[in-house]
């Protein structure tokens, strides 16, 4: 009688038929849906449906209460099943077992996973727009896909000339993201990427330093640090030669 001997005895019927013809075979499966809607995860529609090959040809929807045939097979099923008390029950344990117990465990697994964008500011080569400088703010692995990147200006944001793409994502749940700013440098003027993202607490402002890149300001550093150096070894070889040169007239001669 019951709904699952139901699925079992389909499948038998199924592998009967293939014996006979040369066929390539038949596919007889049935879908279990879950369509959360709100928050509330009791208030899930649920859809129990049969297919045979690419036909859906008996439905059950929680919203609609009853099971509804799309075949004459299908609709003689719905009219047994509608009068089966057992197999009603047994839908409504299917609901609260796959859609409502797993639910949480899903919710807790993916949902409340958060993974903050790491942003770097970069200086590219301006495409058509006919500006000399494109900046481009780059996130990269974060979780979950929404995000929100702007360009600001002397802490207005920008709305021309942002050319963003896609959130693209790199297979592995972390997402990349990137935003490009084409524009006419203006002497002291601010510009920075702000980036909003559910992982961070308060939007990431990232500005650019138009001074220089950090490589080049790294070797000046290193370059006046062994300048210094070189003064130091200098003044120290001079005063070294100095103090021997007067000591050497110091000594008595004969
Ligand atoms: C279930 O039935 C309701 C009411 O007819 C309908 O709005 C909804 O789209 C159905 N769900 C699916 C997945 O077909």
């Amino acid at each position: 009688m019951s709904f699952l001997q139901f699925s079992v005895s389909g499948v038998i019927l199924v592998s009967t038929l293939l014996g006979v013809g040369g066929f390539n075979g038949y596919y007889s499966f049935y879908i279990r849906h879950c369509h959360y809607t709100q928050k509330n995860i009791s208030g899930v529609e649920f859809i129990y449906s049969a297919w045979f090959n690419k036909a859906e040809y008996l439905q059950f929807n929680t919203t609609v209460g009853k099971w509804v045939g799309y075949t004459e097979f299908g609709v003689k099923n719905a009219e047994e099943w509608n009068k089966d008390k057992g197999i009603m029950a047994m839908v409504k344990a299917e609901r609260d077992r796959v859609c409502i117990a797993n639910a949480q465990l899903h919710i807790d697994a993916i949902l409340s996973k958060k993974a903050e964008p790491e942003v770097r500011l970069t200086m590219g080569k301006p495409s058509t727009s006919g500006h000399p400088a494109l900046l481009m703010c780059s996130a990269y692995n974060f979780y979950p896909k929404l995000i929100r990147v702007t360009w600001h200006r002397d802490g207005q944001e920008v709305k021309g000339d942002v050319i963003s793409s896609e959130e693209l994502a790199d297979g592995d749940w972390y997402y990349q993201t990137h935003s490009h700013l084409e524009f006419t440098p203006k002497a002291g003027e601010k510009i920075s990427c702000v980036v909003e993202h559910i992982s961070l607490r308060d939007p990431l402002e990232i500005t650019w330093d138009p001074s220089m890149p950090e490589p080049e300001r790294n070797k000046i550093a290193i370059g006046a640090a062994a300048l210094v150096l070189g003064l130091i070894v200098t003044a120290a070889g001079f005063i070294y030669y100095k103090t021997k040169s007067r000591g050497r007239i110091l000594v008595p001669s004969g």
